[in-house]
């Protein structure tokens, strides 16, 4: 299926002007690597300060002391810097274009002041529902402007908000509330998406079941579908909007105080909350923002994730916004009405720079190049790519059809964890290679490790495990309430590195490749899903018994969810019964969690001591059980034979 393509690909005519050209790269870079602090000290200044920072850099990775801190006595506010410090110069510059998921609803453009408004309101509202400084709110919403001014207004009075993707289940929302000790969540009546309603305010009706009763929830009146109301517990938030003042002063802030959690999934229990701080992350996804889409004044920049993941806190909000630029936020699917809506917003907005992911690419590609040809995309100067490692096939497809042939192509790689852009290529400055995020970003110091030994492999090429040599501004603080959780998950395998989780390659020219994950967390349509999570949602069904869950590739997924289930003593198993086991899934964690695959299995491969054998079963889910290697420290080898008879990934 890949192209073998280790070739380079000329950057376009029409970039010598970019911000970053190849010899500046080089030199900051090296800069940002040699004098850490001196360069970094001079990129704090891209924000706003109410109070200078004197300390720049205080970071260290020794485990059992890790300790992460940038910027650490200055003092800011997040929404000051995304909003009133733009007032004077931007007031009627549009901020957010929102693009609802009907086609034909009105479009809503609005400016800078007018968000300022908004988010002062907002923030009026939290202020008199009894939110203070450092309390957590989660926002369990639709991709509409109000998610928007939900976040700013967290930041502005010092609130930390914990955004939580509206694709997840009751229960869910539930553990996130609970674990963030949140005070209150706010959502909305239903969410529209590809033409179907989510009913987020019954979700959260649900999820607060098993939450302390003093959180409250505050309603966004989005659709005006019909909800039930619990009188002194739910709260209309744009009524209340309309009767505040619309001036709230922006409360200052530490730099590292808490600016939100974000909950992502690991190899291993329950989600952890990714702590991001303010002034750190902000610096870094401002500068990310500009450098690696090359943003200019006049540029519209629509970036198509969802603000429930780290891609759309960074790159929909917080980046494009301390630059002052114009986002575009996205209700709908790709595919829905039709195939073209994308290339549709992208004309109807003259888009000039286009972020998302190789999951949507493939889907697109696989409907023809008919649906792209058809709109006009001359507005378009950059395209970027995020969430997983991008097959040369739809890199290649998204250059001719989408790009033309004459738009860079920005590979992105980065986590949850690292707040922004860690490799990746610079419009006018690196060329690409399809299918390689290619060379780190000012300040990001990459090693390939020898996964066994943990020996940094110098010289190229190079295969093993990626970690990161030294802290940059965005990197997370701690997981939250368990800092030796942070501790153990990115700092004990590798002691002094930062623990990527991501299996890596540097060619010859020095280029990474990203060659997935090493641990047991898959990436399905880009979004991250630990098996060990999806595992628990099935051993929690009655009839179950056993479960084990791994990734396989899946032609536009990416990687797929197979799930082998061991069913209890008595149990038949049946289609009915794998469809039963499908919705389970769904409402424990949501429909992204969905398995693709279910294979009954009598038993699961363990070793003596009672150890399942995951190598092998992603082996017999990849339908390559040619490989399984070793298996004689199998307790019971005949299993294995079992499994492969009746595997369900045959081409
Ligand atoms: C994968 C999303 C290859 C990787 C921003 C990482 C990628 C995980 C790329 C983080 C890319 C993300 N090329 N792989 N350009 N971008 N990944 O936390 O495995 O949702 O560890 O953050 O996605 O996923 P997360």
């Amino acid at each position: 299926m890949s192209i073998e393509n280790t070739a380079k690909h000329p950057i376009p005519a029409g970039f010598e002007d970019a911000l970053v050209n190849a010899a500046d790269y080089e030199r900051l870079y090296d800069e940002s690597i040699s004098d850490s602090e001196g360069f970094w000290a001079r990129e704090g200044k891209r924000l706003d300060w109410i109070h200078p920072y004197s300390i720049v850099k205080n970071t260290d990775f020794t485990m059992g002391q890790v300790s992460i801190k940038w910027f650490e006595d200055g003092i800011l506010n997040v929404a000051v810097n995304c909003i009133d410090r733009h007032l004077p110069t931007r007031a009627n510059q549009t901020a957010i274009i929102f693009e609802p998921d009907d086609p034909t609803a009105p479009t809503r453009h609005i400016t800078y002041a007018e968000l300022s408004d908004r988010v002062n309101r907002f923030a009026n509202v939290l202020l008199s529902q009894g939110v203070m400084r450092g309390d957590r709110v989660v926002i369990y919403m639709p991709m509409i402007p109000e998610a928007a001014y939900a976040m700013l207004a967290c930041a502005r009075i010092g609130a930390v908000h914990s955004v939580v993707f509206a694709g997840f289940s009751p229960d869910a929302l539930a553990n996130r509330i609970n674990d963030s000790g949140a005070k209150l969540v706010i959502t909305a009546d239903t969410a529209p998406r590809g033409g179907r309603r989510t009913a987020l305010k019954s979700n959260t009706d649900a999820a607060l079941l098993h939450c302390s009763d003093r959180v409250r929830c505050l309603v966004v009146k989005h659709t005006g579908d019909q909800t039930t109301w619990i009188e002194g517990r739910d709260v209309d938030v744009l009524k209340l909007m309309s009767e505040v003042s619309p001036e709230c002063p922006p409360r200052p802030m530490n730099a590292e105080d808490p600016l939100f959690i974000l909950y992502t999934s690991g190899s291993t229990g329950k989600p952890k909350g990714v702590v991001h701080t303010s002034g750190g992350y902000l610096a870094y996804a401002a500068m990310t923002f500009k450098y690696v889409f090359d943003y200019r004044d006049g540029d519209v920049f629509w970036c198509t994730a969802d603000v429930g993941w780290v891609t759309g806190h960074s790159y929909i909000l917080y980046g494009p916004l301390a630059n002052g630029a114009t986002t575009v936020m996205f209700e709908g699917v790709p595919t829905w009405p039709d195939a073209s809506r994308f290339w549709q917003v992208c004309e109807k907005h003259k888009v000039t720079q286009f972020y998302t992911a190789p999951t949507a690419i493939r889907a697109l590609m696989g409907q023809g190049p008919e649906w792209v040809d058809k709109h006009d995309l001359t507005s378009l100067r950059i395209l970027g790519t995020v969430g997983e490692p991008i097959n040369p096939e739809a890199w290649v497809w998204y250059d001719k059809h989408v790009g033309k042939g004459r738009c860079p192509i920005v590979d992105t790689w980065w986590q949850t964890e690292t707040g922004g852009h860690m490799i990746t290529s610079l419009p006018g400055a690196i060329e690409a290679k399809p299918g390689s995020a290619t060379l780190p970003f000012f300040g990001v110091k990459p090693e390939v490790l020898d996964a066994q030994t943990g020996e940094v492999l110098k010289g190229n090429p190079a295969e093993g495990v990626l970690c990161i040599a030294d802290s940059w501004p965005g990197q997370m603080r701690t997981v939250w309430g368990d800092h030796e959780r942070f501790m153990e998950t990115y700092f004990q395998q590798y002691p002094g590195y930062y623990f990527t989780g991501d299996g890596c390659r540097r060619d010859e020219d020095g280029y990474y490749w990203i060659t997935g994950r090493v641990d047991d967390v898959i990436n399905v349509s880009g979004h991250r899903m630990g098996t060990a999570e999806v595992e628990s949602a099935l051993v929690a069904h009655e009839k179950v018994a056993e479960a084990a869950v791994v990734g396989y590739p899946h032609h536009l997924k990416g990687q797929g969810i197979y799930a082998y289930v061991t069913l209890m003593n008595g149990v038949d198993p049946s289609d009915e019964l794998k469809r039963e086991l499908e919705t389970w899934v769904r409402t424990e964690i949501g429909p992204i969690a969905k398995p693709d695959l279910i294979q009954w299995a009598p038993g699961l491969p363990k070793t003596r001591s009672g150890k399942i054998m995951r190598r092998i079963l992603r082996k017999i889910a990849e339908n390559d059980y040619g490989a399984l290697g070793d298996i004689s420290t199998l307790s019971e080898p005949a299993v294995v034979e079992d499994l492969i008879e009746n595997r369900m990934n045959r081409p």
